[in-house]
């Protein structure tokens, strides 16, 4: 038996703390609404993370910074409600969500409001920001609000139009060093956990080394304390995106749309409904 159906409890970022204390590696993915929420908390998934990544996915923009504070708060709500629901009659994932880009930048008093207003408003645990030294003032200001803040180093979509290119990031001595220092920075102001997205292997197990708090990978590796991925890539729904760090699961993009055309073909034929599938 895995070890999370025998750990049915609600995890907290103390829970989560103890996960990697043990070693025992951390499952995340991400939702934005209802249905896939319930299913990955009914399969005991450790946190749900309704991530900016909405922007793309179910929004269909080409980056995540078009969504707004109103939209991650509808997905957040939708999320939360199914976690509150499960098979076991327990809360069981920690719902953590991405705070989008223009509500923490550069202004420590908007990025408090932008964050009370997403823990008020959709029950969520804990909030999620882009960005090392730059953003610290927004991070301490919202932690001391007694809000939970994981932070997000390496590859942050946000920035990709100062970047331009989604290649890996901290390849270089230089930039692995800023990771490492910001990655120290999040810890000791207080961050119960850090996503490294898109580095080197090596680079990840030196921040998982080094840092205390549990430290979860994007295509950072096997030696952080846990993974990440977006659900519809998991799935295969989505079907242009192929980074290497990408495992598909499923591809439910051609089954999804080989049952449509059953569907199609049986309306057309006049098969659907039956006599059976009418009163
Ligand atoms: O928005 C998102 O889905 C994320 C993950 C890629 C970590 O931030």
């Amino acid at each position: 038996m895995s070890v999370h159906k025998k750990t049915p409890k609600r995890v907290t970022t103390h829970v989560l703390q103890t996960m990697k204390d043990n070693g025992e590696k951390i499952s995340m993915l991400t939702a934005y609404d209802y249905s896939m929420a319930r299913i990955l908390s009914d399969a005991g998934l450790d946190i749900i993370l309704v991530g900016d990544s909405a922007s793309n996915v179910i929004a269909g923009h080409v980056t995540t910074l078009p969504i707004t504070l109103d939209q991650m708060i509808y997905h957040a709500s939708s999320v939360v409600r199914a976690v509150r629901l499960t098979v076991t009659g327990t809360t069981r994932p920690l719902v953590v969500v991405d705070l989008p880009f223009g509500t923490y930048q550069g202004n420590t008093r908007k990025a408090l409001k932008s964050a009370i207003r997403i823990m008020k408003e959709s029950g969520a645990h804990a909030v999620k920001l882009e960005g090392g030294a730059e953003v610290k003032g927004s991070i301490s200001r919202i932690l001391k609000a007694g809000v939970p803040v994981m932070g997000h180093l390496g590859l942050i979509p946000q920035s990709i139009y100062k970047f331009g290119t989604y290649t890996v990031r901290a390849k270089k001595d230089e930039e692995a060093d800023r990771l490492i220092n910001d990655a120290l920075m999040l810890e000791k102001i207080g961050c119960f956990g850090i996503v490294l997205e898109k580095i080197p292997a090596e680079l990840g197990k030196k921040v998982a080394e080094a840092l205390r708090i549990p430290v979860i990978g994007i295509g950072a590796g096997p030696y952080v304390d846990g993974q990440v991925l977006v659900t519809h890539d998991l799935l295969g729904i989505t079907k242009d995106f192929h980074p290497r760090f990408l495992r598909r699961y499923l591809n439910l993009y051609d089954d999804i749309k080989g049952a449509v055309s059953n569907y199609i073909e049986d309306v057309k034929m006049k098969d659907f409904p039956n006599e059976k599938e009418q009163y």
